[in-house]
C-alpha cells in the first residue's frame, strides 16, 4: 500500500508514545476526521471508539469549536499570562469556578494533564511549606495513574503501572488500596496517623481509575477519603482528567456525583473538546489564601510558557457552550445503557473475566494480558479504532455517538475478543 510522502519521510524520526520502536506495527496515517470518524490515507474510515485518549467528547471538527478557534486566531493566538491578561482565559476561569461545586474558585492553567497534576502536588506541598510545615509526601492508590512526569509517576501504581523500573528514582509516596468499606477506612486512618506530619495530601482519580486498569469504585470511597482528610488535616486532590467534563453522565464532574468537595481538582483532556492542549488545576479558597502574603516567596512559583493559551481557552469556552446547549450528559447516560446491552454477549465468552460499564465507559477485562496489537488489528479490520492495554479492551466513545455507532464499536469488541479466545484455544 502506498503511503503519503510525509509519512515515509518522517517515520524514522517520530518517536511514538508507549511504543517499542523496534517491533512496532506501523501506525495508521490519518488525513482527516469528522464527527465520530477518522479518515485514513488509504481511504478507509474508522469509528473512533476512544475519542483520541478520551478527549474528543463532541466528536471531531465540531463547527462551534472550530469557529471559536478561527476567530481567536485572527485576533490573538497566544499571549503570556505573566503580567498580561486576555479575555478567553479570564472568561474560562470564571466559568470553571461557576461550574465546579463549592469554593473551587481559583484556576491555574497549564498545557497537559501531567503538568496539571504536578501543579496540584506542588500547590499542596507549598500550602504546608507556606505555614512552616515540611509535608511533601502524598497518599495515593494502587491502580492509580496520574501522568508520566517524575512527580506524577511517583503517585501512579508503583508495580502495575508503566513506571516500575523507576522505583528508587522517584519521590517515595505512601501507596495503599482504595478504602471500600468502614473497616478499610478505619485501617487507613491508622496508617495515616503513622505518617503524621509527613503527608501533604491524598490524590485520587475519583470513581474510575483509568489508565491503571479501568477500575471503578463507589462514592463511599471518596466520602471516606474526605472524612480521613478532614480528620488528619490533609488536602484532598481529585484528578478528574479522565472522568471530569461529562464522561460519567450523571454530572459534569465526579466530585458532584460523589457529593464530595475536594480541595484541588485537575482537568484536561475533554477541556477543549479534544482540539488543543490545555489543562487546569483548580483550588479552593482556603488553599489559595495560604499563598497570599507580603512575602513574594509564598507565591506559587510555577508558570508554563503556554499556560492559558488563547486558542486553547477559546476552544474550551466553546466546548463548555456545547455542554450547556446540547444534551451531552443525557447522551453519555444513553451510551452507558447501550453499552450495557451491546457488550452483554461478551460476558459469556471464554477468556473474559469481567464486563463493566460506568457512564460512557465500557470495559471488557480478559483473564490474562492479550496481545494489544492483535486485538487492535481485529477491531481495525471491523472498522473501529481502539487501543487496548494489558488485559483491558475498552471504549470511551465521543459523547455524540449514536446507537448505531455504539452497536458497531461494541460489536467489534465482542467479535475481536471471540476471535482472540478462539485462536488462543487453538
Ligand atoms: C487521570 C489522569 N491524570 C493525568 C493524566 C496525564 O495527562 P496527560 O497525558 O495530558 O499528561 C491522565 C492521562 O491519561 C489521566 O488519565
Amino acid at each position: 500500500m502506498t503511503q503519503p510522502d510525509w509519512y515515509s519521510a518522517g517515520r524514522e524520526h517520530v518517536w511514538l508514545p508507549y511504543t517499542q520502536m523496534k517491533t512496532v506495527r506501523p501506525p495508521l496515517p490519518v488525513v482527516s476526521a469528522q464527527g465520530m470518524r477518522l479518515r485514513l490515507a488509504d481511504g478507509r474510515e474508522l469509528l473512533d471508539g476512544i475519542s483520541s485518549w478520551w478527549a474528543t467528547v463532541h466528536g471531531y471538527r465540531h463547527p462551534h469549536i472550530e469557529e471559536a478557534v478561527r476567530r481567536q486566531l485572527e485576533s490573538l493566538p497566544h499571549v503570556m499570562l505573566g503580567g498580561l491578561a486576555h479575555e478567553q482565559a479570564y472568561v474560562l476561569a470564571k466559568r470553571l469556578a461557576d461550574l465546579l461545586p463549592g469554593d473551587l474558585d481559583h484556576v491555574f492553567f497549564s498545557d497537559s494533564g501531567s503538568v496539571a497534576v504536578e501543579v496540584a502536588m506542588k500547590m499542596a506541598a507549598q500550602y504546608w511549606l507556606n505555614q512552616g510545615q515540611r509535608r511533601v509526601k502524598f497518599l495515593c492508590f494502587r491502580g492509580g495513574y496520574h501522568g508520566d512526569t517524575f512527580a506524577t509517576m511517583s503517585v501512579c501504581d508503583p508495580d502495575e503501572g508503566m513506571h516500575s523500573m523507576f522505583k528508587g528514582a522517584l519521590l517515595e509516596q505512601v501507596v495503599v488500596d482504595l478504602p471500600r468499606d468502614a473497616g478499610e477506612e478505619a485501617a487507613l486512618g491508622e496508617l495515616i496517623e503513622r505518617h503524621r506530619g509527613e503527608l501533604a495530601g491524598i490524590i485520587v482519580e475519583p470513581l474510575v481509575q483509568g489508565a491503571g486498569g479501568m477500575v471503578f469504585h463507589d462514592p463511599f470511597t471518596l466520602q471516606a477519603l474526605r472524612r480521613l482528610a478532614d480528620a488528619h488535616d490533609l488536602l484532598l486532590i481529585f484528578d478528574e482528567i479522565f472522568v471530569g467534563l461529562g464522561r460519567l453522565g450523571d454530572a459534569m464532574f465526579a466530585c458532584e456525583v460523589a457529593g464530595v468537595q475536594p480541595d484541588i481538582v485537575t482537568l484536561s483532556k475533554a477541556l477543549t473538546g479534544g482540539t488543543l492542549p490545555l489543562a487546569a488545576t483548580i483550588a479552593s479558597r482556603r488553599i489559595y489564601e495560604h499563598f497570599l502574603s507580603d512575602d513574594a516567596m509564598t507565591a506559587l512559583m510555577h508558570g508554563p510558557t503556554y499556560m492559558g493559551n488563547a486558542l486553547g481557552c477559546a476552544a474550551a469556552n466553546a466546548s463548555l457552550d456545547l455542554f450547556a446547549q446540547e444534551p451531552r450528559l443525557a447522551q453519555a447516560r444513553a451510551i452507558g445503557a447501550q453499552l450495557e446491552s451491546h457488550l452483554a454477549p461478551a460476558r459469556n465468552l471464554p477468556g473474559v473475566r469481567d464486563v463493566r460499564i460506568r457512564g460512557a465507559i465500557g470495559v471488557i477485562q480478559l483473564d490474562c494480558p492479550a496481545p494489544a496489537d492483535r486485538l487492535s488489528a481485529a477491531c481495525i479490520a471491523r472498522g473501529v479504532w481502539l487501543r487496548p492495554f494489558r488485559d483491558i479492551l475498552y471504549t470511551t466513545p465521543p459523547l455524540i455517538a449514536g446507537e448505531d455507532d455504539i452497536a458497531h464499536i461494541a460489536g467489534a469488541m465482542v467479535a475481536s475478543v471471540q476471535e482472540w479466545s478462539r485462536e488462543r484455544r487453538g
